[in-house]
């Protein structure tokens, strides 16, 4: 395996990401972590991120010197390669001219980092500091116009550094100095694979949970479910997954999950139906806010007590994913809406976390689903927000308005997967808009329901752009809705991108 040392660059992740394609497991610590717990990790090599800190700034990122002595490669990126400049004897200036995007790299040695490449090759940069004159011991391997030492290396001490990054797109060639590093400096061997996570995770699983139990809260959706399965192989029924339905759910799903995690997997499940708990709840709520924490509190009361009748429980199983750690970890963004989700489950329950996924991206998480066995219906689901259809339904949440939203919501995504274009799209949904108008049907006069459609592509839900949905599709969908959803007389299509406007509609 290989550490990312992590000091707070914008692309830290996308280095770790970059070296599981590689197929070496690799893990991301923060600066901080001490020289013993690396070394207990048995590295193979070690990359330094990028950071926004300057060496010279007081208090600056740094690692203990000794890492240098410990015979293990390291490959400094950006901020990485200021710091092992500086802390080695070379001379770090602060450049009168910032380098920033794409640039042309001259190389100057081909003989491990930039093996078989052009004369001239492009790479990424984005940095202020630059490195003026490289350490005792090392040989400027590559310059551009403004950094005379664009990337260095002692090869007897297998230890290098690039200012640009290797990691983003556009450093074309970026992926084979990772590789040049990792397989012929490193000696990785690439055969790290989803086959032999699973068999990690399920070793080192059985040894922290030893014989004691572990609860998992199933939301139906692909991480709790593939973190349920993981475990469960781990453990076998010394791990319970209590489904919480609060009857806010898409056509099908909560039958969907109890065939699939009870049925398929085997997996004790205790399955909750409280969809009249939670709707007596919400009778008469309309604003937003308000009828988000209901369902968020309720939740975690329904979660309480049906965790409370197993008696002795140690660990609380999350799906929590790798995008999610980086999130929580930095966000410091407004509150827009107030996020309900399984993951956020009652912190006084005093149980040890086990977040298996917490290294994976959603790809990586439906790869290792797919090796465990999930079906595709899971593995493909859409991000569905924890409240459910509540957030879908504007104003009251009625049993008459949720009917109607299921149904709707049912024919939009059957008619988006039979063009084939339900892997493309982030999210599609119906909502149903507090809102009548006159329509006409037959030969009378009608006063019925609008359902708004949305379909929106997303990298990550942070931003989203609406899909040109084909007009014929949108045709099948709206007189689809208008003649099988009783209550509907009228379809719109939500034109909006995020921002200004959210993705959900509450
Ligand atoms: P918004 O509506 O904020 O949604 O643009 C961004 C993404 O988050 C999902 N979403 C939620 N997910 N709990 C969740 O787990 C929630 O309370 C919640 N609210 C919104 C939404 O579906 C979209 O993918």
């Amino acid at each position: 395996m290989v550490i990312v040392l992590d000091f707070g660059g914008q692309y830290s992740h996308l280095i770790a990401r970059r070296i599981r394609e590689l197929k070496v497991f690799c893990e991301m610590l923060p600066y901080t972590t001490p020289l013993d717990e690396i070394k207990r990790h048995h590295p193979r090599g070690i990359v330094f991120s990028g950071g926004p800190a300057s060496v010279y700034q007081p208090g600056a990122p740094t690692v203990d010197p000794a890492i240098y002595d410990l015979g293990i490669p390291i490959l400094g990126i950006c901020y990485g390669m200021q710091l092992m400049t500086r802390q080695l004897g070379g001379v770090v200036t602060r450049a009168e001219h910032h380098e920033y995007g794409k640039t042309a790299l001259e190389i100057l040695d081909t003989h491990d980092l930039f093996c078989g490449f052009e004369p001239i090759e492009q790479c990424w940069m984005s940095h202020g500091d630059r490195v003026e004159a490289p350490p005792p011991g090392f040989t400027v391997i590559a310059r551009t116009k403004l950094a005379p030492v664009a990337a260095m290396a002692n090869r007897e001490r297998r230890l290098y550094a690039v200012q640009f990054h290797p990691e983003v797109i556009h450093t074309p060639k970026g992926q084979d100095i990772l590789r040049h590093f990792l397989y012929d400096v490193c000696g990785c061997q690439g055969r790290w694979t989803m086959g032999s996570f699973i068999e990690e995770s399920i070793k080192e699983i059985r040894a922290r949970v030893g014989n004691r139990r572990a609860l998992c809260a199933i939301s139906g959706g692909v991480d709790s479910s593939v973190a349920a399965v993981l475990v469960h192989r781990a453990i076998g029924d010394q791990l319970t997954c209590i489904f919480v339905d609060h009857g806010l759910l898409r056509q099908g799903e909560a039958g969907q999950v109890v065939r699939i995690i009870r049925e398929q997997f085997h997996i004790p499940l205790i399955h909750v139906d409280a969809s009249r708990r939670f709707l007596n709840r919400l009778a008469g709520v309309t604003d937003p806010e308000q009828k988000r924490k209901i369902i968020g509190e309720e939740f975690i009361r329904v979660f309480e007590e049906e965790a409370a009748r197993l008696g002795q429980v140690d660990f609380l199983v999350q799906g929590t994913l790798y995008p999610d750690v980086v999130e929580s970890g930095t966000a410091t963004a407004a509150v827009i809406k107030s996020h309900h989700n399984v993951g956020g489950l009652p912190e006084d329950m005093q149980l040890e976390l086990i977040e298996p996924l917490r290294w994976l991206f959603k790809d990586e998480v439906r790869e290792l689903g797919k090796e465990l066995g999930l079906p595709e219906e899971v593995l493909w689901r859409q991000p569905f927000p924890g409240p459910g259809l509540a957030v879908r339904i504007l104003g009251e949440v009625t049993p008459e308005k949720l009917e109607i939203v299921r149904h709707a919501d049912a024919i939009v995504t059957e008619e988006i997967r039979r063009a084939g274009l339900h892997r493309q799209i982030w999210q599609y949904f119906a909502v149903l808009p507090n809102l009548r108008s006159v329509g006409v049907m037959g030969d009378g006069r009608t006063y019925a329901y609008t359902v708004a459609v949305r379909a929106v592509h997303s990298h990550d839900g942070m931003t989203a752009d609406w899909v040109r949905l084909p007009y014929e599709v949108l045709e099948r969908i709206s007189s689809r809705i208008v003649n099988e959803v009783a209550g509907v007389n009228r379809v719109v299509y939500d034109i909006t991108s995020k921002p200004p406007a959210t993705i959900e509609w509450e």
